[in-house]
């Protein structure tokens, strides 16, 4: 089986189209998303894109689905058609900082077949519900660019998508195993709390001594920097992982590939769709095939500008659209 596996999206249209145009390199079936990207709006409903998933399509279904809302995921999986054995999964903060929240829950709730909660996502939802006072502390705990994106976003968003970001919240569903793949939006160990896994030290407190882990192969997001740690006899080897773009134009992806075997102790850590932070603008995500046994991370360049313009024209704070083009 193949894990398409996306991160910290952040609301982000224009990268996430250029993840999911690429993705169609290995898959097909991700093409019916591109489309309904450019025709998402407040008042569209986009078709569903039959998928298969097992049990991770079960998973997002009750996770996230609100109720009495076929998905798409669901009918696909009753009709039995399983073309692949292919997987999408998100490991959450769909939302926050840039100006397309509904546009990208529209296109990844109908084809996503695990959806985990990032922080964002559920401070949005717990926004709704809060009153002022619990609402000011909540916005005290970010930075003044992510509390204005979140009162912002929450002011965006349509009901449909509440709806799913509530239920995401209500399930308290922070962690995903699969055989001896685990998803998480950040720390394997007390996935609620979100710790960020930012070097060494943090990936051996947080994954790697803890013997729950051993033999798992670990995917999670959150801190938009790409990293791989993996446990040798010596120590556990890795750090952060340097995508160089390319010196000519036009500039194209980037790829690096690794051998990932089944009973070694990994932990990935997937770079960001929406806002990467490891000084490369490009959108990125992950592939884990755990056939072949390989790992591949790819960084698809996407128009910056395009995005920077549309934030620009909705009065979103300079340093929030100037941060993107220098991916930071
Ligand atoms: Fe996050």
């Amino acid at each position: 089986m193949r894990y398409f596996i996306l991160s910290d999206v952040h609301a982000n249209r224009e990268a996430l189209q250029a993840v999911l145009e690429d993705m169609k390199l290995f898959q097909p079936r991700f093409r019916g998303s591109v489309s309904n990207a450019s025709l998402a709006h407040e008042d569209h409903e986009p078709t569903p894109c039959p998928l298969p998933g097992g049990e991770l399509a079960s998973a997002h279904r009750l996770d996230s689905s609100p109720p009495g809302r076929g998905e798409g995921v669901g009918e696909s999986m009753e009709s039995g058609s399983r073309a692949t054995a292919d997987a999408l999964v998100n490991l959450g903060d769909t939302i926050g900082y840039m100006p397309h929240p509904n546009e990208v829950m529209d296109i990844l709730w109908p084809v996503c077949d695990l959806i985990l909660p990032g922080n964002h996502d559920l401070e949005v939802a717990h926004l709704f519900h809060a009153s002022e006072q619990e609402a000011r502390l909540l916005r005290a705990r970010y930075n003044e660019q992510a509390a204005w994106s979140l009162e912002w976003t929450k002011r965006a968003l349509a009901p449909r998508n509440l709806d799913r970001l509530t239920a995401l919240s209500q399930r308290q569903r922070f962690l995903f195993r699969k055989d001896h793949l685990l998803f998480a939006h950040a720390s394997p160990v007390l996935p609620e709390r979100m710790y960020y896994i930012d070097g060494t030290m943090a990936a051996r407190e947080l994954f790697f001594s803890h013997q729950q882990f051993d033999g798992t192969i670990a995917f999670v997001g959150h801190i938009h920097v790409p990293q791989l740690y993996i446990r040798e006899p010596k120590g556990i080897l890795g750090g952060r992982l340097r995508f160089e773009p390319p010196k000519v134009a036009p500039s194209g992806p980037i790829e690096k590939r690794w051998p990932v075997k089944k009973g070694e102790t990994v932990l990935v850590v997937v770079p960001s769709v929406g806002q990467p932070r490891d000084g490369l603008y490009y959108a990125g995500y992950a592939v884990y095939d755990d056939s072949t046994e390989e790992l591949i991370m790819r960084r698809v360049p996407y128009d910056v500008i395009v995005t920077q313009s549309e934030m620009r024209a909705l009065d979103f704070p300079p340093k929030l659209w100037g941060r993107l083009a220098r991916g930071i």
